[in-house]
């Protein structure tokens, strides 16, 4: 949601700052706008649309002369995309220039306090109020004013600030939204993530809720809400600028699902050792034994591992498992004590949604485990323990290899707590660990032979209605798959427990309508194929997705199939997930869709 950058160095600003706004596109790409302070004032150059537009306007960053600036590209919340509500927003008087993400919710009588006191507004943003309000506070010194004024805001900030009249500062601040500072040998940086200063340097430092940095070209140094200097660490990112390239792929998804097999592989392989699983160091085995209940909570498609999740572990360690969307766990009076696990799944860590269910957690008494992806990252700060997945940069607005690495971390968690559990005999533990361990090879077979999903999506990509159907973890992965599909290719679609479309949804089945039956679990695939022929007695089209051992029965039914390889029951969604990527991608390919920044949509979600 909205990515900040923020410059000051030796170099000209506004070239470094429009190549991290490219970096940054992935949090939002309604505008974008950088402002430059040319030494004796600042120079504001915004524009609605995608950064190339801004690009173009600012003729690549000639235009806007100076070394010291800040940028930001944009989700619109408040006020819809437009040149006025993009940012950087500037005080009245011209003085003070700021981006912003997050929301400020107290914005309307922040606003009121100004406009009573003659402060005249141009756009409908919470942002512009909060340039006003430092300005308002503004004494000769940037630093006292930031600090005064966000002691005013509600809500959720990261702000970088610049001011006319202290040519040589940036002011960062953050309060619920993330905000690192980096270092380099020709100039300092504030930013969203480290996304946009990669290729300048791997040095770091994360700011925590409150604090504040001030940026120089000579150094940066830090302070606590009340100015007293503080010491922060410089970190090393442990990732370089090829993870957060396209690699001569067209598309970052596809490069993505490419590197699924080498992502889930990285990121089991710490946790396996002498053919067994070791999460002790994030899961007490005692603790494990007493469990009465674990909760997960998640957004979109990181809820979809969760439902994934609770059949397995269930399945496997008989511990009940809840699944809730993490937008509804603070409001579903969870029953929680403190032999109860909270797992929280989140690729950003910064869903504003699960950040708020962790939270709730740990008041109510609950252990909290996060399953993140970016380290440094909100939710991986705030929970009692973490387990990283090693999917590397997600840049794609649609997730792929972080779902399947947190695919990957919720087996090892199902075996983890079965075998602490005394639920499950050795046999059945060695052949699910060795098949989670041939995984990454079975991913590459169906990546090898992606030309029939091709050729299927080519067959199909101008439907605009369709169902994916299947039961258990089939329709756990339906839910993904259907959801793959809309977000990129605009394709209306929904998914269905098999056994449920006869309750009313299958009047909307007519002749043609495409099924994509995922009718990999054997334990139940006649049934899904029962389920199958009832809407081919409608008319319907089938599309099968099974098993190389299923495949002769299930494509006696559909007409046409996908085959996976086999692999034990609980691995089925590991594997079966890829075709399903592919498909959803080349659909939106063929339907000339922007698969990378699909409309209306943010790859971080930082607010409720
Ligand atoms: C998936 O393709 C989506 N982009 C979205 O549903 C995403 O999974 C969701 O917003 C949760 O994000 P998170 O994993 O970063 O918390």
């Amino acid at each position: 949601m909205c990515g900040i950058v923020g410059y000051t160095g030796s170099k000209q600003a506004a070239p470094i700052l429009l190549e991290g706004l490219a970096r940054l596109e992935y949090r939002g790409y309604d505008s974008a706008g950088i402002a430059i302070n040319d030494g004796d004032k600042i120079n504001v150059v915004k524009a609605m649309g995608r950064l190339a537009v801004l690009c173009e306007k600012s003729n690549g960053g000639a235009a806007a002369p100076g070394c010291i600036g800040i940028g930001h590209t944009r989700w619109a919340t408040h006020g819809k995309p437009s040149d006025a509500n993009s940012h950087p927003h500037v005080s009245e008087n011209g003085r003070i220039a700021i981006v912003h993400n997050g929301i400020i919710e107290n914005y309307a009588s922040l606003k009121e306090m100004l406009v009573n006191r003659g402060r005249v507004f141009k756009s409908e943003t919470d942002t512009e109020v909060a340039a006003q309000l430092i300005d308002y506070y503004y004494n000769g010194n940037i630093l006292e004013a930031v600090s005064r004024a966000v002691r005013e805001l509600e809500g959720s900030y990261a702000l970088g600030v610049v001011c006319a009249d202290e040519p040589n500062t940036i002011v960062g601040v953050k309060s619920h939204a993330p905000l690192i500072v980096a270092y380099s040998d020709d100039g300092n940086f504030f930013a969203s993530d480290v996304m946009a200063v990669i290729s300048h340097t791997k040095t770091v430092t994360y700011l925590e809720d409150d604090e504040i940095a001030v940026v120089r070209n000579d150094g940066i140094k830090f302070y606590t809400p009340f100015l007293d200097e503080i010491k922060k660490e410089k970190c090393i990112v442990d990732w370089d600028i090829s993870a957060a390239d396209k690699c001569g792929y067209e598309h970052y998804m596809y490069k993505e699902i490419m590197e699924q097999p080498d992502a889930v592989r990285r990121t089991i392989e710490p946790y396996i050792s002498d053919g067994r699983v070791d999460l002790s160091a994030v899961l007490d085995r005692d603790y494990v034994k007493k469990l009465n209940r674990i909760f997960i909570a998640a957004c979109g498609s990181s809820y979809h591992v969760g439902v994934i999740a609770k059949y397995n572990i269930e399945k496997l360690a008989r511990v009940p498992v809840e699944v809730v969307l993490a937008s509804e766990f603070r409001y579903c009076d969870p029953i929680v004590d403190q032999n109860t696990l909270v797992i929280c799944i989140s690729q950003s860590g910064e869903t504003a949604d699960t950040l708020e269910a962790q939270r709730e957690a740990k008041r109510l008494g609950a252990a909290t485990l996060a399953i993140v992806n970016v380290e440094g990252s909100s939710i991986a700060k705030s929970a009692d323990k973490v387990i990283y997945t090693k999917a590397g940069p997600e840049i794609a607005v649609a997730t792929t290899k972080a779902y399947s690495t947190q695919l990957a971390v919720t087996v090892l968690i199902a075996l983890y707590t079965a075998e602490c559990c005394e639920a499950i005999p050795d046999s059945e533990y060695d052949k699910i660990l060795s098949e989670l361990l041939s995984v990454p090879e079975k991913m590459l077979k169906i990546l090898d032979d992606k030309a029939n999903i091709q050729y299927l999506a080519y067959q199909h990509f101008n439907n605009e209605d369709l169902f994916f159907i299947g039961r258990n973890i089939d329709y756990a992965l339906s839910l993904e798959g259907s959801l793959k599909l809309k977000e990129i290719s605009y394709i209306h679609s929904e998914a269905y427990a098999a056994g449920e479309l006869k309750h009313g949804t299958i009047s909307l089945v007519v002749d043609d309508t495409l099924v994509i039956a995922v009718a990999s679990y054997g334990r139940l695939v006649e049934k899904t194929l029962s389920n199958a022929l009832e809407v081919k007695a409608r008319g319907a089209h089938v599309m099968g997705i099974t098993t190389e051992s299923l495949k002769q029965k299930v494509g006696a039914v559909t007409d046409e199939i996908i085959t996976i390889p086999d692999t034990h029951e609980v691995l089925l969604p590991s594997l079966a997930v890829l075709p399903l990527q592919l498909f959803a991608y080349y659909v939106a390919l063929y339907r000339g869709c922007d698969i990378d920044k699909p409309r209306n949509l943010a790859k971080s979600v930082t607010v409720e």
